[in-house]
């Protein structure tokens, strides 16, 4: 007979995990994902993936590397580095291999960088979520500063001044600010002029520049330039990029960092190094391969990111007038996949009829009650009372490949039947929210 097991009562831990939400963008796609499970229809508007097919000389690339199984250097192979150096050359921001440092995405590249400034962060407001979550989980405080009209991305010039002055007389330790050029969540591009006033205000008061850069190539109209910090105090900026939104490659996990030359520049990527020799060792090596493809920009993939460009403009478009014409003030979307509507002209009726007080609540009843997945502002550091939300529409161009490569191929997107079908639906949904709801301002596009 075996012997009897006698097992000691187990005690619980005494302490819980730190609490770290999940990334709000994240988490509504996957409330999305069970809704879809439950048979209900939904319209996926809250995560910002590009929703375009790989490229098929990508997939070969990938495929030809797939046997390279060694770590590989932790800036990144030579080619890579070299290829993202004449990427940013060509974009006017000459730039020495030596000064690019890759991972495996910008995402974590933006932590290793927190992690090696070791200081407070300005952040926009509002801003992509991530941030200021990333300052928070390295230990500092983000600090937000409010956007120009217009202008997402970078905070103003001015307030940025002055929140620093503030924040280093009560003990703070600022040390670098982020700017997203082109933005998300607003799909605007900052002036030229704000951004020189941006980086004589960060030269002034010793801060380092971030800028966030990955959607660069994603601007709709062909001849708009995106300026860049890297031009105006190149000593002090890090710029980063990704395959992720351009190629639709946000899975593969692949970004680069161009760090600034000089002996600041040179400690900073010192730093930055050691950080991802601990945390991730080196970028993942096909995939490294593919990237240095990709950033030499070979013709079928410059005519690729032109045509997923004309089909965010028409999409993005088409959506921001839906919700101009439901009553929503909506800055017209320059870049990328996001809007940024604000219910705020039809307050006093959604509170009336639908008891909507914050932007949580909007997004919450558009969610459960109409499976419209938006995510509100304050999840971009919005004040929860104002009524903005940032909506993506790039996972509408399609439920498979089939769908998303006719949708890159057509002249006019919006009325592709599943697309136009979407629209409808999004305009019934607002529709019926703001029915009887009396607008207090004009909305315009
Ligand atoms: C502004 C911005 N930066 C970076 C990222 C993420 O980049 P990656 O996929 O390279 O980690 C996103 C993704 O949503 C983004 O919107």
């Amino acid at each position: 007979m075996p012997a009897q097991r006698v097992s000691a009562p187990v005690r619980p831990l005494p302490f819980s995990p730190r609490p770290v939400p999940l990334s709000a963008t994240l988490a509504v796609n996957e409330v999305i994902a069970r809704m879809r499970r439950e048979g209900r229809r939904v319209l996926p508007l809250g995560f910002g993936e590009a929703g375009i097919p790989i490229h098929p000389v990508l997939a070969r690339e990938l495929g030809a590397a797939a046997g390279r199984g060694g770590y590989g250097p932790v800036a990144g192979s030579a080619a890579l580095r070299a290829a993202a150096a004449g990427y940013w050359t060509r974009r006017g921001l000459p730039t020495d291999p030596a000064t690019v440092v890759a991972g495996p995405g910008s995402k974590p590249l933006l932590y290793a960088l927190l992690t090696a400034l070791g200081g407070d962060v300005v952040v926009p407001a509002p801003s992509w979520v991530t941030y200021a979550a990333q300052t928070a989980l390295v230990g500092a405080e983000p600090i937000r500063v409010a956007t120009p009209p217009g202008e997402g991305g970078v905070p103003s010039p001015a307030l940025l001044a002055d929140a620093v002055v503030r924040a280093r007389a009560r003990g703070r330790d600022v040390r670098a600010v982020v700017v997203t050029l082109p933005d998300n969540p607003t799909g605007t591009i900052a002036s030229e002029e704000t951004v020189r006033r941006l980086c004589s205000v960060a030269r002034r008061h010793d801060l380092v520049v971030i800028s966030d850069e990955i959607y660069r190539d994603l601007v709709h109209a062909p001849d708009r330039t995106v300026p860049s910090p890297a031009r105006h105090a190149p000593e002090r900026t890090v710029v980063t990029t990704a395959l992720s939104k351009s190629l639709a490659a946000g899975g593969w996990r692949l970004g680069v960092a161009r760090l600034p030359d000089g002996p600041f520049g040179r400690a900073l990527r010192d730093s930055l190094l050691g950080v991802a020799s601990e945390i991730w060792s080196s970028a993942p090596a096909p995939m490294q391969h593919a990237a240095a493809y990709a950033f030499a920009e070979p013709p079928e993939l410059v005519e690729h990111i032109d045509r997923s460009r004309r089909l965010h403009a028409a999409i993005t478009g088409a959506v921001a007038r839906r919700f101009a014409a439901a009553g929503a003030r909506v800055a017209r979307p320059e870049a990328a996949f996001y809007l940024y509507p604000d219910f705020g002209p039809l307050r006093d009726g959604l509170r009336e009829r639908h008891g909507v007080r914050t932007a949580g609540d909007l997004t919450h009843l558009l969610l459960e009650r109409h499976g419209v997945g938006v995510l509100p502002g304050s999840s971009f550091g919005d004040a929860p009372a104002s009524l903005r939300m940032r909506v993506a529409p790039s996972l509408l161009y399609g439920e498979d490949d089939e769908q998303r490569l006719a949708a890159l191929a057509s002249a006019d997107p919006a009325s592709l039947p599943w697309i136009a079908d979407a629209l409808d639906h999004l305009s019934g949904v607002l529709a019926g929210l703001t029915e009887s709801v009396t607008v207090s301002e004009p909305a315009p596009v």
